[in-house]
């Protein structure tokens, strides 16, 4: 039997995938990878021959379900090109009889939900008061953290940090202009995030930025632009001041500078990880337990993240939801 293949441009997955639905879905997709339901084998990552990168990240969601994996390439080469640096697919068959169902844009897929699962575990983990934000970096995972914070937080303030001074500037202005939310650019990480109650790294930064010193007693990190064992964003010290919780333990152990650096440093050992996001749902670990604990949610992104986005647009597009 013929199957359809249906296409979903990164238009349509913005239109149909809005951050209301993308943090349940995230929420529940972390869930079910604690409870064991999703098989996720580590992914790859390859160096071609003119310094591109080519990534493969599968992840089969459960029997009676879907499976899939995103295919990405990296072309930093690409800047000043008509082409963007990330392009790519997530493929999603069924898994009933292996067919291949659609093929959805990688970038909006990636752009999306990574906010929201930083939302997703940000409303398990900030102050239920948090209302100040800090964001280190001014890119798309900048603007899709706004969005998500703001769903799951009564954010009034946001502060803005980035390497291009004039990018911090122009999201400030932005956020001011779309959201009406008090909002500025800071020179300093320093300034940016000491007074902020939720504290977003989503910088291109490799080497740390954001130090004990920075963040205030009860304040939520999540730490997103950094996701291989040699680079990081937050410093040792923080990840040793802070109840560390992961998307999955299996990948911070693996991939995580954030928390292998700290470790190598004999900072720290794996008692340090408290939990995964879906543990805490799942009621097997603790969350937050006072208001002045540091948490910090280190997120490597996950291609289960990636496959049930898919899903969701697909089904959509159908009319199945
Ligand atoms: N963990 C995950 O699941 C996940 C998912 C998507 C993206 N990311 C990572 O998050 C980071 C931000 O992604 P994005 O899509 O917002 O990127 P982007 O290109 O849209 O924005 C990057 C920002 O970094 C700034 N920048 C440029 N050069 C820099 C430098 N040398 N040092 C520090 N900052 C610099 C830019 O001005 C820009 O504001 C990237 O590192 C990306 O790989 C992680």
């Amino acid at each position: 039997m013929k199957t359809e293949l249906v296409q979903i441009e990164a238009a349509e997955i913005f239109r149909s995938l809005t951050m209301e639905a993308c943090v349940p879905l995230m929420a529940d997709t972390l869930k079910n990878l604690s409870a064991g339901g999703t098989f996720q084998p580590p992914r790859s990552v390859h160096v071609l021959p003119g310094g591109g990168l080519f990534g493969f990240m599968p992840a089969y969601l459960g029997p009676d379900d879907y499976f899939g994996a995103k295919v990405v390439t990296g072309f930093h080469s690409n800047q000043g090109t008509e082409y963007p640096s990330h392009m790519g697919s997530v493929l999603l068959f069924d898994s009933k009889y292996g067919a291949l169902r659609a093929m959805a844009e990688a970038g909006a897929v990636t752009q999306i939900r990574t906010g929201a699962v930083s939302g997703a575990a940000t409303g398990l983990l900030a102050r239920r008061d948090a209302s100040s934000l800090a964001l280190i970096g001014a890119g798309a995972q900048a603007r899709s953290h706004l969005a998500a914070m703001c769903l799951v937080r009564p954010i009034k303030r946001v502060t803005v940090w980035d390497y291009y001074p004039q990018a911090a500037e122009a999201l400030a202005k932005e956020i001011r202009e779309t959201r009406g939310l008090e909002a500025s650019a800071c020179l300093t990480v320093e300034d940016t995030a000491k007074d902020a109650d939720i504290v977003c790294t989503v910088s291109l930064c490799k080497e740390p930025v954001l130090y004990a010193r920075h963040v205030k007693p009860g304040a939520h990190i999540n730490a997103v632009g950094a996701f291989t064992p040699t680079t990081r964003e937050v410093a040792s010290d923080l990840v040793a001041a802070s109840k560390l919780y992961a998307d999955s333990r299996e990948a911070m152990l693996r991939e995580c500078g954030e928390y292998l650096v700290p470790k190598a440093e004999g900072l720290l050992n794996d008692s340090h990880i408290r939990g995964e996001i879906g543990e805490i749902l799942l009621g097997r670990c603790p969350g937050r337990e006072n208001d002045s604990e540091i948490t910090l949610f280190d997120a490597l992104g996950l291609a289960s993240e990636d496959v049930a986005c898919a899903k969701y647009v697909y089904l959509k597009k159908l009319g199945r939801l």
